[in-house]
């Protein structure tokens, strides 16, 4: 019987040392190394324990599932023999577009991944059966809001969703879903809202395990609470859903291994072992995961390895925004992001090309705030950078900014003082970007630049304006991709004077739209050119 070894992981990269460390050499944070035990015949063939487990998931009686599980088992035992990559593809790998099931909230679907046809247009979005998703997000961030939606849509798509709730009780998530659902009409229609205040007395499939009804009118949304593994695997088997939605892992334990539940040790095999489900079965499973400050629960960072896709749920919890971004995805861009706006009744979506910040007042000129159209994937964005100078002391002025980059907003104040004869070193300067979204487009610098230069000297752009470009150290502006999207956006959202890089091409201009709107195009060459512009 080998021998049971002891080791050290890190909750924050999971790296794993020897012995006990006050600091991780990996990620060189500070206590959080964390004792674990693994048994060395299981970890080299992680499977061998779950095997077994899993064998009997798919229905015997369902005709398809038993087999195509049999067949998936087959092929393991046959992996590990090489073939060049032309047969594979011969084999007819790659040549029929990924199936997904899409939700229908484009935001989310188009995070997700999109399928290609063979000729390269774009089908639809979504989630990959058979594929895990992790989503990490700060607490509070609304990760639950989001996967409720999520499961309520599928669900009125026709797919059977298990969503399993192990921090808050079914009768939570059903207070939960009734807010959703009730102004939500485009993704949960007001019917199916009502059947879930209504569901509760109704006997429920589920109802030995502390379970609600099944909330969705054709039936096709379950919710479970529990948090043992093992538990919920059987429900899995009985309710045979398309897709499992656990909220959260962290939350998840095994009752065979020792350790406490949100531990490296329980969230590893957990991990492993829906991953396999996930694998095995053809269910696509979706992870919630916390990412704290401090470090008590083991951070999802761990788990990212395990899954085919991580999506990341930022914002700022003062703010409404919200993004899904894709950070890692095996079946799709990791450039897209989803915009969502929080409400009262759940996640709405921002539409494509949305203002985000008020665009209110634009008629009547605001030094020190500009617009411009940044560039996030596919999609163009146009969103507001403001700026304040305040007087300050001479050696100790205070440089600080809220969704932009420090170092971007350094180096353009020292551009303003050498090419523009601003005198900044005794001003206090604050620069943000309206709404809680991170602006890193370098495209926004010349706005930015706009926006504090205004500031200083009390001055706007005219009305309507936008303004994009780079700046560079020497002074100059620079071109930036995607010049046509940008400036057809700033038009269609009725935009009326543009600043562009004078580097571009005429023919990069779209001059249809800006002439039908008798949009003004000013080009700069330089930053002394652009604050030429503010009047
Ligand atoms: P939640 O989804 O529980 O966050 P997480 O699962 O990431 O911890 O909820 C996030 C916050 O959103 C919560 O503080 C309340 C707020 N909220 C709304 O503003 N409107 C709503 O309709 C809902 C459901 C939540
Ligand atoms: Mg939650």
């Amino acid at each position: 019987m080998p021998k049971v070894r002891r080791l050290f992981v890190c909750r924050q990269c999971g790296a794993s040392q020897a012995r006990w460390l006050g600091k991780c050499p990996d990620c060189n944070t500070w206590d959080s190394l964390e004792e674990t035990s693994f048994d060395p015949s299981t970890e080299k063939d992680p499977h061998k324990s779950l095997t077994l487990a899993w064998q009997d998931l798919a229905d015997p009686g369902a005709s398809e599932g038993a087999g195509a599980q049999q067949t998936r088992l087959a092929d393991a035992s046959t992996a590990g023999v090489a073939k060049p990559l032309a047969d594979i593809l011969r084999d007819g790998a790659g040549a029929a577009p990924i199936e997904r099931i899409p939700t229908g909230i484009r935001e989310l679907d188009r995070t997700l991944g999109i399928s290609l046809a063979p000729d390269g247009t774009p089908l639809t979005g979504g989630l990959v059966p058979g594929s895990a998703v992790l989503v990490g997000g700060e607490p509070g961030i609304g990760k639950s809001t989001l996967l409720l939606q999520a499961a309520f849509a599928w669900a009125n798509q026709g797919t059977k969703v298990l969503y399993v709730s192990s921090e808050e009780s079914a009768e939570q998530v059903g207070v939960r879903a009734k807010r959703v659902g009730g102004g939500q009409s485009a993704i949960v229609r007001k019917s199916d809202s009502a059947k879930v205040k209504g569901a509760a007395p109704e006997p429920s499939p589920l109802s030995h395990s502390g379970t609600l009804a099944p909330s969705h009118s054709s039936s096709l949304l379950y919710l479970l609470h529990d948090t043992n593994l093992a538990r919920i695997v059987e429900q899995v088997r009985k309710v045979q859903p398309r897709i499992l939605v656990i909220d959260s892992v962290q939350m998840i334990y095994r009752a065979d291994v020792s350790a406490a539940p949100g531990s490296v040790t329980q969230l590893r095999r957990c991990c492993t072992e829906l991953v396999y489900l996930a694998k095995t079965a053809g269910i696509a499973v979706v992870l919630v995961g916390h990412v704290t400050k401090d470090g008590t629960l083991a951070g999802p960072r761990l788990l990212e390895h395990l899954v085919d896709t991580v999506l990341s749920f930022e914002g700022d919890r003062s703010h409404s925004h919200r993004v899904v971004r894709a950070i890692k995805n095996r079946f799709g861009s990791t450039l897209e992001i989803g915009l969502f706006e929080m409400g009262g009744s759940g996640l709405r979506e921002v539409a494509e090309g949305g203002v985000v910040g008020a665009l209110a007042n634009q008629d009547t000129p605001r030094p020190g705030c500009v617009l411009v159209p940044i560039m996030t994937g596919t999609r163009c964005l146009i969103v507001e950078v403001q700026a304040l100078t305040a007087t300050g002391f001479l050696g100790a002025a205070k440089r600080k900014c809220s969704g932009l980059d420090a170092n971007r907003l350094a180096m353009l104040i020292a551009v303003l003082e050498q090419h523009a004869g601003l005198r900044l070193a005794d001003r206090d300067i604050f620069a943000s970007s309206v709404g809680g979204i991170k602006v890193l487009d370098p495209a926004s610098d010349l706005a930015l630049l706009l926006a504090i230069a205004g500031a200083h000297y009390r001055k706007a752009l005219p009305p309507r304006a936008a303004a994009m470009g780079e700046v560079g150290l020497s002074g100059e502006v620079r071109p930036i991709p995607n010049l046509e999207q940008r400036v057809r956006e700033a038009v269609r959202l009725g935009c009326k004077t543009i600043v562009i890089p004078n580097a571009h091409d005429p023919r990069d201009l779209p001059a249809d739209a800006t002439k039908a709107q008798g949009v003004e195009v000013v080009r700069v060459r330089t930053v002394d050119d652009a604050i030429g512009v503010l009047g």
